[in-house]
């Protein structure tokens, strides 16, 4: 089965799905995005997705390419056109395509729109959460409004290459007073020796994870602690568990911070439960 792309109004092969070279993603990286699992063939808390996406896409004053109705219909087909049972689904709007300029396009200029689904390996992704992953710490140098899911991910991409570089699987970045804020594409957790599950406030200098949102719920129908404060990386390194939550790996356990165990260096009995019950919490859509 071909892969295909949604691209501005049409369905074509992916190898073929292009955007113009004066795309505004493309050269100013402005424009927003969301990732959403695909878990049987259905879009995961789809409602969410959407609900941030609209909030980024205000945030930068880009208007909506098209409705939320006329928007699920592509998603469908699109998911229909791909026949993916486990997967993601890439959504991607940009400011358009409009000679180089920084200042905003002329009025009129359409939002580009982009589409694309790949499956992954659920089974692949069950084994890496048996054994969990390591982390590496990198200084936080990414701009104030990391809120918005922007397209504009370069010191993520840097960061997560130094993990790679370093035998890690994820970067946490670590604010000025020391505090983690998140991973390059994941939301940071710790669970301290009292019990408690803590994660940052998703006000400023994190994204606010959909993930994070559900794993909340989860932990709190679970009836378990949760503490919403910074924390540190000594903090981390004494903690019972780690994980980090994200759309690409539901709840994935830490096991090692900067070449350090965690605990006994195997993942947790929290992070596991949390995963376990994640899919019953979250929306699965039609
Ligand atoms: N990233 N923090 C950052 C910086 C992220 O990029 C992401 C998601 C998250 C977790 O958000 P959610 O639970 O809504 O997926 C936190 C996506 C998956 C990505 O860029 O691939």
């Amino acid at each position: 089965m071909s892969r295909i792309a949604y691209v501005n109004g049409r369905y074509i092969p992916h190898a073929l799905a292009m955007v113009h070279v004066e795309d505004r993603g493309y050269q100013f990286a402005d424009g927003v995005y969301e990732v959403c699992e695909v878990r049987e063939g259905r879009l995961v808390d789809k409602r969410r997705h959407l609900e941030r996406l609209a909030r980024s896409l205000a945030e930068i004053r880009i208007a909506p390419p098209m409705s939320n109705a006329a928007l699920d219909v592509v998603l469908r087909e699109t998911l229909r056109c791909n026949r993916v049972r486990d997967g993601l689904l890439y959504l991607q709007i940009t400011r358009g395509v409009a000679r180089r300029e920084h200042a905003f396009p002329p009025p009129g200029t359409k939002p580009s729109l982009v589409v694309t689904v790949r499956a992954s390996d659920r089974a692949k992704l069950e084994a890496q959460a048996e054994t969990g992953i390591a982390v590496v710490t990198v200084s936080d140098n990414r701009w104030e409004r990391v809120d918005i899911k922007t397209i504009g991910l370069l010191p993520n991409v840097l960061a997560r290459q130094m993990a790679r570089d370093r035998g890690a699987r994820e970067a946490w970045f670590v604010d000025k007073e020391g505090m983690v804020t998140e991973g390059a594409s994941t939301n940071a957790w710790i669970v301290v020796p009292a019990g408690a599950i803590v994660t940052r406030p998703a006000t400023l200098g994190i994204l606010k994870g959909i993930t994070r949102a559900v794993v909340l719920e989860v932990a709190a129908r679970e009836g378990l602690t949760i503490e919403e404060r910074p924390f540190s990386v000594p903090e981390a390194l004494k903690a019972r568990e780690a994980f980090v939550t994200a759309a690409t790996q539901i709840v994935m356990p830490v096991v090692e911070i900067d070449g350090r165990k965690i605990a006994d260096g195997r993942p947790g009995p929290v992070a596991r439960a949390l995963r376990a019950r994640f899919h019953a919490v979250a929306e699965i859509g039609p």
